[in-house]
């Protein structure tokens, strides 16, 4: 495989690696990825995470597992382990569909290694023009208000909606970045703090509970947020979480856009009670890491909530602003 870089997957001298989130921001701990069923693993405890950047990462694994001469009956297992792993973003089944395609087509490892190289260079490639649309929307002076990560770590590029902060700031547009923390497992304080603080770009913190107070005061001129996976009508589910902030920008006039490439949109999906939400430990709610604060008690800990469509200004997508209630499918390719 050739060199690849990005903030949070590396491939050097063939090696494949990924950047241990659950580690951040503290520590930068670099893992290896080769091996289909540790990442696999990695997956599922969101060491790698990111609607986009999990496909990437299962792609370049089986990859890597196709170089180490894997026979193509472990290639099969493999793929079927990878595409369970998470069951919401669907960029992680977009992108093993296309490796499969490969295999059943008969491609060999040079055919796979191929496939996921582009579909990493492909992915940075939407974060760009992603960035370009969404910061067409924005005005002078913004302050935008982002939940969860939608960044570098979670793209093979600049990010969704981070991305178009990103490069907003770059023009001037953006000024100020509100983050919400995003509980249970905190990817707006570890993640994108860590980010924004490594680019210069100046934010505040706050925890989810306290947005409400800076929609209503005029402070939050715009909301972006990620997606891990849009149904055909525009419907889409975020982390949990979103579905509430969107309410909220709603109720106070605030325009709220998701920002996703071509990979998250689900045309299968007709809207979003067709998406399939997952649900994860108690023990995240609970507490965090190895810290309990809440006894042994029933728990409700879906990982994405949905957001429908009416409550979307517009939706930035790779090939242009789709008006709420577009059909998706004129945004994605034939
Ligand atoms: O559980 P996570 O951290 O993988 O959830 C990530 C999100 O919800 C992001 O907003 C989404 O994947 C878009 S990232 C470009």
């Amino acid at each position: 495989m050739k060199d690849l870089d990005s903030l949070a997957l590396k491939v050097e001298g063939g090696r494949l690696r990924i950047l241990d989130q659950t580690r951040l921001p503290f520590a930068e701990v670099w893992l290896d990825g080769s091996d289909p069923g540790a990442m696999t693993g990695h997956i599922q405890r969101l060491a790698v995470r990111g609607a986009p950047l999990i496909g990437v990462a299962a792609a370049l694994s089986l990859a890597a597992q196709a170089e180490a001469g894997a026979s193509e009956a472990r290639l099969r297992a493999s793929w079927v382990e990878l595409r369970k792993a998470r069951p919401t973003a669907v960029n992680l089944m977009a992108a093993l569909d296309r490796m499969k395609a490969v295999l059943d087509s008969g491609g060999g490892t040079t055919d796979l290694v191929a496939t996921a190289e582009g579909i990493f260079e492909e992915d940075a490639a939407l974060c760009e023009a992603l960035a370009v649309h969404g910061v067409g929307l924005l005005a002078a002076g913004e302050t935008v208000l982002t939940h969860c990560n939608s960044g570098g770590l979670a793209t093979a590029g600049i990010g969704t909606a981070l991305g178009v902060i990103r490069r907003g700031f770059e023009a001037g547009k953006v000024a100020h970045v509100f983050v919400d923390e995003t509980r249970p497992l905190l990817q707006g304080a570890r993640l994108t703090a860590w980010e924004l603080k490594t680019l210069g770009i100046p934010f505040t913190l706050l925890t989810d509970s306290m947005a409400a107070i800076l929609l209503r005061e005029g402070r939050v001129s715009r909301v972006l947020v990620g997606a891990d996976r849009i149904a055909r009508n525009g419907d889409f589910a975020n982390k949990v979480g979103t579905y509430g902030l969107a309410v909220q920008a709603r109720h106070h006039g605030v325009p709220f856009h998701p920002v996703a490439p071509w990979t998250t949109v689900d045309l299968a999906c007709a809207n979003g009670a067709a998406i399939p939400i997952e649900a994860r430990k108690a023990e995240e709610v609970r507490g965090y890491g190895t810290t309990l604060w809440a006894p042994d008690c029933e728990v409700f800990n879906p990982s994405f909530d949905v957001t429908p469509s009416a409550l979307v200004t517009s939706l930035v997508l790779d090939r242009g602003v789709a008006a709420a209630g577009s059909d998706l499918a004129a945004f994605t390719p034939a």
